[in-house]
C-alpha cells in the first residue's frame, strides 16, 4: 500500500514533469533553399538542440536559386507570415529585409566575438544585427587533377589560359571517345549566380564593382566589356550552350559524372565530389578562379548565408536559442566537416579535424578574407533590382542577343535611372 501510494507519487511527478517539457516545447518552420545535400545535413545539425531542448525543428524546403528564395520571402515578410519562424538569408539581403527581421544583437551578445568581423558586420544595419551567421562563402576553380597531368598542363592562372588549356583537355578527352565532354562549366542561368561569375571576370580584368562603395556606377568601361566578350567566346566553344540556363547544381552535375575539365563553384561542391559515390572522388583539386593577366588579381565574389528570425515568429524564444545554436562553433565545425561550409568562427580555420577532413577549408580562409562584396552595401533597398540588371546584360552578351559594349550602355543607363539622386 506504502509502496503503491509512493510510485503513484513518483507516477505523477514523471507526468507533470513530461506535461509541462511538452507545454513548453515548441515548433521552429526553418525555412531554406536546398543546394546539394543542404537540407538533410541541416536536420543532422539540429539533432542536439532538439535533444537538448525539447523543440523540434520543421524545415520548409525551398529552391536552391537565391533569386527564387529572395522573390518568395519578400512576399511572406510584406504579408506579416507568422508560419515562418527562422529565415536562411543570403549575405545580400541584410540591408533590404532588416525592417522585418528582430534584433539578435542581446540574444547574440555573448558569442559575437567568435565570427569574423567582417561578417558581423555585413549582417549589421544601423545598429541592428538582423541574421547570426551560418557559413561564408568563396568560390574555387574546380580542376581535374588527373587530366591535366594526363595532357601536361599547369592549373590556368588567366583567363587566357583557362581557355586553352580547357580546349586543350576536351580535344582530347572527345578524341579518346568521350563526345560529352567539356572544358569549363559555370553558372550561366539569368539569376543572382551569374551576377557573382560575371563580377569575377570584370573584377579581375580592372572593370570594377559594377557600382563601386561610394556609389559610383562603373560598369560601362573597357575592361569590363572584355571581360564579358572574353565569356562569349567561351560559349559553344569550351562550355556547353546549356551554361545558358545552368545554376550551382546544373554545373555541378555535368562536372561530377566527370565530363568538364574545370569548374567555377562553391565549396559546398568539394565534400560532394568527394563522396563515395561521386565518380571523380579523388580526381580534382582546388584552386583561386584565374584573372585578366597584367596587374590583374583574382576575383572571388564574396556569398554566404545567415541565419534570421522573423518579426512575425510564433515561437520566438525558440527561433533565437535555434538561431544561437546553429552559428555555434560546434554547429558549425560540423557543417564543415559534412558539408565543407567555410565556418564564419575564427577558430574553426586551425582545426585539425576540419583541415583532415576538408582541406579547401584552412586553404580558402584567405580567399573568403579577400572576397569581393558585390554592391549590396551602396545600393541598399535598391540591390536586388541592380543586380538583376547586370546579370540580363550579362546573359543577353553570353547568348549573343547583344553586344558587350551596347549590353554595357544600356545597363549604365538603367542603373543612373535605379539610382536616381541617390541610391
Ligand atoms: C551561393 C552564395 C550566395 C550567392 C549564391 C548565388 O549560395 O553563398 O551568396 O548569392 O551562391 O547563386
Amino acid at each position: 500500500m506504502v509502496n503503491g501510494k509512493k510510485s503513484a507519487r513518483i507516477l505523477s511527478a514523471v507526468i507533470a514533469v513530461l506535461f509541462s517539457s511538452v507545454v513548453n516545447a515548441a515548433q521552429v518552420n526553418f525555412v531554406s533553399g536546398a543546394t546539394g545535400n543542404d537540407l538533410e545535413i541541416f536536420k543532422q545539425l539540429a539533432k542536439p538542440w532538439e535533444e537538448e531542448t525539447g523543440n523540434t525543428l520543421n524545415i520548409v524546403p525551398m529552391p536552391s536559386s537565391t533569386t527564387d528564395q529572395f522573390a518568395q520571402y519578400r512576399l511572406w515578410l510584406a504579408a506579416g507570415n507568422e508560419d515562418i519562424d527562422v529565415y536562411m538569408t543570403d549575405v545580400i539581403w541584410a540591408p533590404q529585409l532588416a525592417g522585418q527581421l528582430e534584433d539578435l544583437t542581446d540574444a547574440a551578445r555573448d558569442v559575437v566575438a567568435d565570427h569574423f568581423p567582417s561578417i558581423i558586420e555585413s549582417q549589421t544595419v544601423d545598429g541592428k544585427l538582423v541574421a547570426m551567421p551560418f557559413f561564408t562563402d568563396a568560390p574555387a576553380l574546380y580542376y581535374r587533377k588527373d587530366l591535366l597531368e594526363k595532357y601536361g598542363v599547369e592549373p590556368p592562372k588567366t583567363w587566357e589560359a583557362l581557355a586553352a588549356t580547357a580546349k586543350k583537355v576536351q580535344d582530347g578527352e572527345r578524341e579518346a571517345g568521350n563526345k560529352d565532354f567539356w572544358g569549363f562549366v559555370f553558372q550561366g542561368n539569368a539569376y543572382e549566380g551569374l551576377t557573382c561569375d560575371a563580377l569575377e571576370w570584370v573584377k579581375s580584368s580592372g572593370g570594377g564593382q559594377i557600382v563601386e562603395a561610394d556609389g559610383t556606377i562603373s560598369i560601362n568601361n573597357e575592361n569590363a566589356i572584355k571581360a564579358l566578350e572574353t565569356a562569349r567566346g567561351w560559349i559553344s566553344n569550351i562550355t556547353p550552350e546549356g551554361v545558358l540556363s545552368y545554376t550551382e547544381e546544373e554545373s555541378r552535375g555535368l562536372w561530377q559524372t566527370g565530363n568538364a575539365a574545370f569548374m567555377r563553384n562553391w565549396p559546398y561542391a568539394y565534400s560532394l565530389g568527394n563522396g563515395d559515390d561521386s565518380p571523380i572522388k579523388d580526381k580534382f583539386d582546388v584552386t583561386i578562379l584565374p584573372s585578366g593577366g597584367g596587374d590583374n588579381k583574382s576575383a572571388a565574389t564574396l556569398g554566404g548565408w545567415n541565419l534570421a528570425v522573423s518579426r512575425y515568429a510564433k515561437n520566438k524564444d525558440a527561433a533565437f536559442s535555434f538561431v544561437k545554436f546553429m552559428s555555434s562553433r560546434e554547429t558549425q565545425k560540423q557543417s564543415a566537416l559534412l558539408g565543407s561550409k567555410l565556418p564564419t568562427v575564427i577558430a574553426l580555420y586551425d582545426d585539425a579535424d576540419i583541415a583532415a577532413k576538408q582541406p579547401i577549408i584552412p586553404r580558402w580562409k584567405d580567399v573568403f578574407l579577400q572576397a569581393v562584396p558585390r554592391p549590396s552595401a551602396p545600393t541598399k533597398g535598391k540591390y536586388n533590382e541592380v543586380s538583376s540588371k547586370f546579370w540580363s546584360a550579362t546573359h543577353e552578351v553570353l547568348s549573343g542577343e547583344s553586344t558587350a559594349p551596347d549590353a554595357l550602355e544600356v545597363l549604365e543607363a538603367e542603373l543612373q535611372d535605379i539610382k536616381g539622386d541617390a541610391w
